[in-house]
Parts: structure tokens; sequence; C-alpha cells
């Protein structure tokens, strides 16, 4: 972890996107790699996200639903919510401890956003979102370059995953496609992972219907084109 990671633990807030969240030892420390996620789903919803940049046709509908799995200290949920003010929005996460901090988020910047404890989509009885983005743990403890040492202060539900830290992202393409499958429109998935991960992440999601739009650094752009 970087220094300035260590620092936002010891006074407590990290910013994401220009906003403060509060953090703690129960949550991953926002990182400004995964701000990309907020700027794909605005360009999705017609916002351009840097000054001067010209806004593309929007794609979602007047009131997206959009969730948030793996959410932690509900950085992406909330800033979503307060950048396209017309989008529900719902975060999920598997602990609760990283849900309890989320909901302080939400209501320290007057974000309104639903909170769900739930495995992946397990527990979720919603309507079909049109985008669903994730931060999940991507981390594989094989990896040889991996400084365990300077993640150690994170929670390990947080960073690790199985399968080449691919487990819970091949999960995730399989439930996102079983909620998609009756439904006829255009829905976008949009992940974060590891560069290295990226190609295999591709070919999963493509042999199951769901293709691969564009790649934003560490963040994967992917679509169920409309029937
Ligand atoms: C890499 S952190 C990302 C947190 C936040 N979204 C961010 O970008 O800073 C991954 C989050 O996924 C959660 N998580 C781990 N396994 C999960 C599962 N099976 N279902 C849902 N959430 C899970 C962890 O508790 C953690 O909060």
């Amino acid at each position: 972890m970087s220094e300035s990671l260590v620092k936002a633990y010891k006074r407590g807030y990290q910013d994401f996107y220009g906003r403060d969240f509060v953090v703690s030892p129960d949550v991953l420390i926002p990182r400004p790699e995964t701000e990309a996620i907020v700027d794909e789903v605005k360009l999705l919803a017609g916002q351009s996200y840097l000054p001067g940049m010209k806004a593309q046709k929007q794609k979602l509908s007047e009131n997206p639903l959009i969730l948030d799995v793996g959410t932690g200290s509900g950085c992406i949920a909330i800033t979503l919510k307060l950048e396209i003010k017309e989008a529900e929005v719902v975060g999920l996460d598997v602990s609760s401890k990283a849900l309890r901090i989320a909901r302080e988020n939400a209501e320290k910047l007057g974000a309104s956003v639903d909170f769900v404890g739930s495995d992946l989509l397990c527990n979720y009885r919603g309507k079909v979102p049109d985008v669903i983005v994730a931060n999940l743990p991507y981390v594989d403890e094989n990896w040889e370059w991996l400084d365990k040492e300077a993640l150690s202060k994170e929670p390990e539900l947080a960073l690790y995953a199985t399968n080449g830290g691919l487990d819970l992202i091949f999960g995730l393409i399989n439930q996102a496609k079983m909620l998609w499958q009756n439904d006829s429109g255009e829905k976008w998935l949009i992940l974060e992972a590891d560069p290295c991960q990226h190609q295999r992440i591709i070919k999963y999601a493509t042999e199951r219907g769901i293709s691969h739009l564009k790649t934003n650094d560490f963040i994967l752009v992917l679509c169920k084109p409309q029937e």
C-alpha cells in the first residue's frame, strides 16, 4: 500500500472523484484507477467527464438502474448517484461491516442509494439492471510480483480471489447473463481487473454472449447487445 493510502486510514477518509469518503480497516481504500468506472457510466448516460469533452449520445434510459457489486466504502455507487441524479443505484456487498461504512458515506454525502447484503447478486430481488459495475477482489495471492506486505492493512475479503483472481468476476458474469436473459435490451457490465487478466475475462464473457466494447486502463466495458 502506498504511503498516501496508509495516511488515508490514519486520517479516516480518502478522496474519490472529488469527494471525501470515510474509510476504516473494514473497507478497501478507494483507488484512483477505479474512478474510470464512473467516467464510463457517465459516457453511457450522455455526460462528458473531461472539461471540453463532447458528450456522446445517451445510451441509457431516462432512469437507469445501476448495481454496484462489491461496493465496499460505497465510493462508486454513491458517486454514480451524485453524478447521474436520475439514476437509481443499489450497492451490494457480502461484508456487513463494509455496508455500515457505505451507509455512513451515503448519509454524509446526501446520496440516496440502497445497500444490500449479498454474495455477488444472490440476494438481489429487484428490477433487471441496465448497468452492473464491479470492482470485486481480483488479486491472485500467487502472483510473483505481489507485495503482500503492502496490502496487509486492507481486508483480505476485499482483495483476494481464487482461479487466478478471477473466480468472483466469472461468477458475476454468469449471474449477469442470467439476470439479463429475458430482457431484449442493451445492457452493460463494467469491471475493474488487472490488465494481465483482461484477455481471459473478455474470452469468458464473449463465450457467454457478452461482448467487449472497450478497455480504459484497468476498466473493461462489456455489453450484452440488443436482441
Ligand atoms: C476491491 S474491494 C472494492 C470496494 C469498492 N467498490 C472500491 O472500489 O473501492 C471489493 C469489495 O467486494 C466485497 N466482496 C468480496 N467478496 C464478495 C462477494 N462474494 N459478494 C459481494 N461482495 C464481495 C468486499 O467485501 C469488498 O468490499
